[in-house]
């Protein structure tokens, strides 16, 4: 972990002082509240949350880098996996992307599939920060033929109604506020924040509701024997509602996760006793979540079995789990590093594609930490995912 974090700002320090406030506020009113109440509030508070500010987040200059981010080659490679089934999904097919970030993946995806003669019908962005949105339409506009861009819609909220295509987020789960929980003679606690007498937050632990108990009982059932007292981790109760509410009226199609994350056995290995939570605040990465609330990335890893129970239990077949850089390699990364290597201009733009594809698939990079979560409804998967089906490694889970 990094504990020299760069210095804020005076005007990031006072934007951060307002936050604060407004959640001092909310628990001056209301007693502690839990650690997902107030990672949403840090994360997306109107105008104030980490996702919500003006604040640049992405890319060399701000907090973190992600696939899309590093260059093209990761879009065209899930637009190459994911063409077959949007095509089988017929002409009205929509291409669903949730959390767009800057909207270098939804440019990147469009024009391959253009090139593939797989456009969507509409490609529908679903992105709960209104400052994102907007720089994602400004860029979408700017760097997108007026053809493609006149595809692109904003959705406020979940479609309401039946609909085929492609579902995609990449790094959006992570970013979902986690409920910490600990355990404590074997009963669940889950972790709540509350101020002390210097007014800074400090985490209290109280006793766990029935989701959040019922929730941790059901890991420690399905690994086969209980967290150790001050065991201290993470679990995501309303996955699988929130995925039903998310791709509950999608009649046909596929759905693709990309994030970091482990299986459940190595999510909550023993030793791992205060979770995967981490921070990211310029480049550099530390574990706690109670300073520079709105100004850091706060996020925690994917237990990917928990993300193949919510998807079978909202009526998806499986289709393949696999590391990201299999999954990119199944999917036509070679090609696609090729075809762009003959378009580079210079040799500073072909080591800068070799950089992009060790970056993507290296085991100590992107390759192994990231995985790739497929399933479809209604579609032959045999035929349309051949490839990926190959490189699945769903026994793990
Ligand atoms: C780490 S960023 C990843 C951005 C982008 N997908 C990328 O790979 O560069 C997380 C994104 O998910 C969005 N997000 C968070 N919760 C979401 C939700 N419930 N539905 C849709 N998007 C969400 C955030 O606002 C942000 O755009």
């Amino acid at each position: 972990m990094d504990r020299a974090l760069p210095e804020p700002s005076e005007d990031e320090i006072a934007h951060s002082a307002r936050l604060a406030e407004a959640i001092r506020h909310e628990i001056a009113a209301s007693g502690p509240i839990p650690f997902a109440r107030f990672m949403e509030r840090c994360l997306y508070a109107p105008g104030l949350g980490y996702y919500s500010a003006g604040r640049l987040k992405f890319g060399k200059d701000g907090d973190f880098v992600t696939a899309p981010e590093l260059g093209p080659l990761f879009a065209r490679c899930v637009a190459r996996a994911l063409a077959p089934a949007l095509r089988a999904c017929g002409k009205d097919a929509v291409w669903f992307e949730l959390g767009g970030g800057s909207g270098a993946f939804a440019r990147d995806c469009l024009s391959e599939l253009q090139a593939h003669g797989a456009l969507p019908r509409h490609y529908w962005l679903l992105e709960p920060s209104a400052d994102l949105r907007e720089r994602q339409r400004e860029r979408l506009q700017a760097e997108l033929p007026a053809e493609l861009f006149a595809r692109c819609a904003w959705l406020d909220r979940p479609p309401q109604h039946a609909w085929s295509g492609v579902l995609f987020a990449n790094e959006v789960l992570d970013a979902l506020p986690i409920t910490r929980f600990t355990s404590h003679d074997g009963e669940v606690f889950e972790e709540h924040v509350d101020v002390d007498a210097n007014a800074a937050f400090v985490r209290v632990d109280r006793p766990a509701d029935a989701l959040v108990a019922g929730a941790v009982r059901h890991l420690q059932r399905h690994l086969g024997r209980e967290f150790g007292d001050g065991y201290r981790s993470e679990v995501l109760p309303q996955l699988p509602w929130w995925l039903e509410a998310i791709a509950g009226e999608q009649a046909r199609g596929a759905v693709l996760f990309v994030d970091y994350g482990y299986v459940r056995r190595e999510f909550y290995l023993p030793e791992r006793r205060d979770g995967t939570l981490l921070c990211h605040y310029r480049h550099r990465v530390h574990d706690d979540p109670l300073i520079l609330p709105g100004l850091q990335d706060i996020t925690a890893s994917i237990d990917f079995t928990a993300l193949s129970e919510a998807g079978i239990g909202a009526g998806f077949e499986p289709v393949s789990y696999a590391f990201q850089s299999e999954f990119l390699i199944a999917s036509g990364l070679d090609a696609a590093f090729a075809a762009a290597r003959e378009k580079a201009g210079d040799e500073a733009a072909r080591y800068a594609l070799a950089q992009q594809v060790k970056r993507l698939t290296l085991p100590g990079e992107m390759g192994e930490r990231f995985q790739a979560m497929l399933f479809a409804r209604d579609l032959d998967i045999g035929a349309l995912f051949a490839p990926q089906i190959q490189v699945d490694r769903s026994e793990r889970l």
